[in-house]
């Protein structure tokens, strides 16, 4: 797919629905006794596996019409705590639904999973749950110890206490759910804090969950109850947007309804590093405002406003790094057309994603004329004040492919993208929204 310099990116839209909240809310739906609805689920594939995986396990899900974003409507008639019945699951490109499902089978003795999925997956590292659920007395094998198809047979567990080694909210939701099989509680702390959809799901079905500094300690439950999620817009998905208009130029953009959990929005406080101006819909003269906020369900959302900003280098260390893993590789991008250099360090996290994001990030920037060097953990940006353009594998992985539409349009002579329809997996409709924002 080709992305051409474009003259600005003008309009207003919602982004699709929440990625994260999505998967967790069919997964604890599943969890909850009676049915949970979900207004505005992400219709993706790999949010399609998490609903074809609680399908599998026993609980009944019901589609109804989408909304005008998008967003599905869907009912999940829950098995409950411990009704969930033994399935082979094909997680297909989901990261998500591999490393948090097995927190909640391996706490049901008498069960047994095996949970697979697409080549991508194959090399996805499940030690990070695995090495936990064991110590808390969990049966789980995996390949060579730490890669998937990963197996687990339910077996009666003990609440721990355990430091994260590193800060991953996939890792820290699966020991909540399997702490709520467990006996006694279990205390995960964190290095950094990350995003919490899980701990604000589960509090609002019941589950006994508090914080206490940089730890999260949850009780053994009976059972959940069930309730309403309402799904704001994916901040990650909007970010491609937000850090288009900031380099396309006479751009004006606005996302709206998007979720602005504050462990989620740590590109924010980079961007305000990078010299954007922010401010609220009453502030005048500002590159982004930040209007209409409002927490309908368990998430906070608000609209965003971005127009072109004059962007400076930036360090990025580890403690942005949980907040913002998802949305680094448009730094790297912002990087390039940033005065000086841009910096991010601490990110080693990022080799483990839908593909190796520092060397994807490196060698697709590269490849479009980017002055960029990788890092063991990061990578260093010397902006040049543009891109050339040229041809950027996407890598079969959903945020390559929109990075390097979005540096084509910025670019001088236009990105050819290839790979490009591994979009499907969080945003299927990217191309047709970004083109209505480019006319
Ligand atoms: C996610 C957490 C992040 C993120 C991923 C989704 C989640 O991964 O990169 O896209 O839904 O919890 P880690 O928690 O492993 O850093």
């Amino acid at each position: 797919m080709r992305f051409d310099p474009a003259g600005a990116l003008e309009g207003s839209l919602r982004p699709p629905p929440d990625k994260s909240i999505s998967h967790r809310a069919a997964l604890i739906g599943a969890m909850c006794d009676g049915p949970t609805r979900v207004t505005g689920f992400l219709d993706s594939a790999d949010t399609r596996s998490t609903l074809a995986a609680v399908e599998a396990v026993g609980a009944a899900v019901r589609e109804g019409e989408a909304d005008e974003h998008g967003g599905l409507f869907v009912e999940v008639e829950g098995v409950g705590l411990r009704g969930a019945r033994p399935a082979r699951i094909d997680v297909g490109n989901a990261g998500t639904l591999l490393r948090v499902l097995p927190g909640w089978l391996a706490g049901q003795p008498g069960g047994g999973w095996t949970l697979d999925g697409d080549d991508s997956i194959r090399s996805r590292p499940v030690d990070r749950v695995a090495e936990p659920l064991g110590r808390m007395g969990a049966d789980v094998d995996c390949r060579d110890g730490r890669l998937p198809p990963l197996t687990v047979r339910g077996s009666k567990l003990r609440g721990i206490d355990y430091e994260l080694p590193i800060a991953s909210a996939q890792v820290k939701s699966c020991l909540l759910l399997a702490g709520l099989l467990a006996q006694g509680e279990t205390r995960i702390s964190s290095p950094v804090p990350s995003r919490d959809h899980t701990e604000r799901m589960l509090a609002a079905a019941g589950a006994s969950i508090r914080r206490e500094g940089n730890a999260v300690i949850v009780a053994p439950a009976e059972a959940l109850e069930s309730g309403d999620v309402v799904v704001p817009g994916d901040f990650s998905s909007a970010a491609f947007f937000i850090c288009g208009a900031l380099i396309v130029p006479g751009s004006e953009v606005e996302v709206r309804e998007v979720g602005i959990n504050r462990n989620r929005i740590g590109l924010l406080s980079i961007l305000s590093r990078m010299g954007v101006t922010m401010g609220g819909a009453h502030e005048s003269g500002r590159d982004m405002v930040v209007h209409e906020i409002r927490e309908p369900g368990p998430e906070p959302m608000a609209s965003l406003r971005a127009r072109p900003a004059a962007l400076s280098g930036a360090e990025v260390g580890p403690q942005d790094v949980p907040g913002a893993i998802d949305e680094l590789p448009l730094v790297a991008l912002l990087g390039c057309f940033a005065e000086g250099e841009t910096v991010v360090t601490g990110a080693d996290e990022l080799r483990r994603k839908e593909s190796d994001r520092i060397d994807a990030v490196v060698d697709g920037l590269s490849a479009v004329g980017a002055d960029i060097e990788g890092r063991p953990d990061g990578f260093a940006v010397r902006g040049t004040g543009g891109l050339r353009g040229g041809t950027l594998d996407a890598r079969g992985d959903h945020r390559m492919a929109m990075l390097g539409a979005i540096a084509g349009l910025a670019s001088r002579e236009g990105v050819e993208v290839t790979g490009f329809d591994a979009v499907a997996v969080s945003y299927p409709g990217f191309a047709g929204d970004l083109r209505a924002l480019s006319g």
